[in-house]
């Protein structure tokens, strides 16, 4: 009996498992486009040869440079143009790239122009909506930078219809309530915030102080590491250019700017956490960076296709980070208290001086 039971129960399960097998593929098909790459949806077919136009057309062939950076960030400030209140712009709709005379105005979007500006041929060639261009741009920018997490890309919106109302984009000189606000009003909570926030490991400013173009939020400005959220931490002792700019805190390394937001983010109460969690935490920093660009990429946007696999796959990156050379520990201003701060070697030698990208 109980033999006999027990094969019942077995053949059950196996059934189980052939029809979940069954559902797996189902909804795992693929279709091989005529160039032969293999892609979710037939609708994405078209654009593998446009992700190689864009390599070739603004990224140098793949880099992680001044252009793949300044495409993440074209990304958030097209697509923060959103309330989920309704009323301040449809979001990640390529708004900036169209309206650009309009948009670019804004005090917020300081030295966007040169992106804009080396997007728009490169957009006009390849023949995608405005909102489609510049969060694939985004999702490929970012895949040049080893490190970084394979971005989705969702296919299909619309053009834009109206450019986004000012005062959407954070400034380095709102106070962190002011800026948690804003993120919250276009659905992101604090922990998101600090997440998208890891796209400051691959940023630099031109305009916070105009006098040192390309300066470096942290001093691996070429890879997509959980550096910046260690260096922001690091005691402030210097300005990199001409003193003390609005927006602009103290530094701790010669040719390096710190953002007076970032700084205030990595110490208050309802986000120090958050911050310190990143520290020399890459697949953490990578799934929730990951998450919060998914989100934030089609803010205001609906029955999009799925086609993440036309994004290129980054480069990994396995070793731990390190203090720059002669900080440790005792450098660090520690806002969380509620977590033991990670451990972390010491490059050797003297203080860098972090070279402008
Ligand atoms: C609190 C919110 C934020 C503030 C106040 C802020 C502010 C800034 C400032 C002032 C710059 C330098 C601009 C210049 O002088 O050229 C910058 C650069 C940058 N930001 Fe942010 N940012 C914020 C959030 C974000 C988010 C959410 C992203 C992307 C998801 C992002 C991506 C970037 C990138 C990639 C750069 C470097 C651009 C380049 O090197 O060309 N930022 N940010």
């Amino acid at each position: 009996m109980k033999t006999m039971a027990f094969g019942r129960l077995a053949s059950l399960i196996s059934i189980a498992l052939a029809a979940t097998q069954i559902t797996n593929a189902a909804l795992t098909k693929r279709v091989t486009c005529a160039s032969g790459h293999v892609t979710a949806n037939a609708a994405c077919c078209k654009l593998f040869p446009i992700v190689d136009q864009i390599q070739k057309d603004l990224f140098d062939g793949g880099e992680c440079g001044e252009e793949a950076h300044s495409a993440l960030r074209l990304s958030f400030h097209d697509a923060i143009g959103f309330s989920i209140h309704g009323g301040k712009g449809n979001g990640a709709d390529g708004s900036i790239l169209i309206f650009n005379k309009t948009e670019l105005a804004f005090h917020a979007n300081g030295g966007i122009d040169d992106i804009t500006s080396r997007q728009f041929p490169v957009f006009q060639e390849t023949g995608l909506t405005a909102g489609d261009f510049v969060h694939l741009a985004a999702a490929i920018g970012t895949a040049n930078c080893p490190g970084a997490p394979r971005l989705q890309f969702m296919f299909g919106r619309p053009p834009p219809v109206a450019p986004a109302p000012d005062l959407t984009v954070p400034e380095p000189t709102d106070s962190v309530t002011a800026i948690l606000a804003r993120f919250a009003d276009a659905g992101f909570s604090p922990q998101e915030a600090v997440a998208l926030l890891s796209s400051h490991t691959i940023a630099a400013a031109d305009v916070v102080d105009p006098t040192i173009p390309g300066t470096p939020f942290d001093s691996t400005v070429g890879t997509f590491d959980t550096q910046v959220f260690l260096e922001v931490l690091l005691k402030g002792k210097l300005f990199p250019g001409n003193g003390s700019q609005p927006g602009e805190v103290l530094s701790p390394l010669a040719g390096e700017m710190r953002l007076q937001s970032d700084f205030a983010i990595s110490q208050d109460s309802r986000t120090a956490c958050f911050w310190q969690e990143m520290i020399n935490n890459q697949n953490f920093m990578m799934s929730q960076f990951k998450a919060a660009m998914a989100k934030l990429q089609v803010l205001g946007q609906r029955n999009l296709i799925d086609c993440s696999d036309v994004v290129p796959v980054p480069k990994t990156l396995t070793a731990p980070i390190k203090f720059p050379a002669s900080f440790s520990q005792a450098d660090v201003q520690q806002a969380c208290k509620a977590l033991p701060f990670p451990k972390i070697a010491t490059v050797a030698g003297p203080a860098p001086t972090v070279a402008p990208v």
